[in-house]
């Protein structure tokens, strides 16, 4: 399912000042971008997420401090660390996605390939399981 591909090592450009990392669509993010948000001040044993989208892709980075993202396709699940600002994961259409164990510094910063839709929110995972079948039909 998740292919190493999707979580993928962000070129630094770095020089004795310190460094700097480009993202720009259609290069290092694989869809035209509608919508940025990011995710931080997360309390203490706070898991946030447990949804999937039905056409939403996004790309998320961890740009401080670290986070659990498990991915899980309805087949296999899969736990991904985000601990670094020079990886960034790609997240495709019906993957039901959870964050867990944010440290207090988290700052989870993601794009969107859609504006904020919230009928493209699948929130139970029963309904996500039978639209996955639903798709291999
Ligand atoms: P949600 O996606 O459920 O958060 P998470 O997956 O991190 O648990 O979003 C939380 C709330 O914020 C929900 O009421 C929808 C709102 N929201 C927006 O209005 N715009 C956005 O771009 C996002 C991501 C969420």
């Amino acid at each position: 399912m998740l292919g190493a591909k999707e979580l993928v090592d962000l070129r630094v450009i770095g020089d004795e000042r310190g460094s700097l990392i480009a993202l720009e669509q259609g290069q290092n993010i694989p869809f035209d971008i509608k919508r940025a948000y990011y995710i931080f001040g997360t309390q203490p044993d706070v898991s946030r997420g447990f949804h999937a989208h039905r056409r939403l892709e996004q790309m998320a980075i961890c740009v401080s401090g670290s986070c659990k993202m498990i991915i899980d396709d309805g087949e296999t699940r899969e736990t991904v660390l985000l601990d670094s600002s020079t990886k960034a994961l790609i997240i495709r259409n019906m993957l039901w996605r959870e964050m867990h164990e944010f440290s207090p510094d988290c700052v989870l910063l993601v794009f969107a390939s859609e504006h904020f839709n919230e009928s493209d929110y699948i929130r139970s995972y029963d309904q996500f399981i039978r639209e996955v079948k639903n798709g291999k039909a």
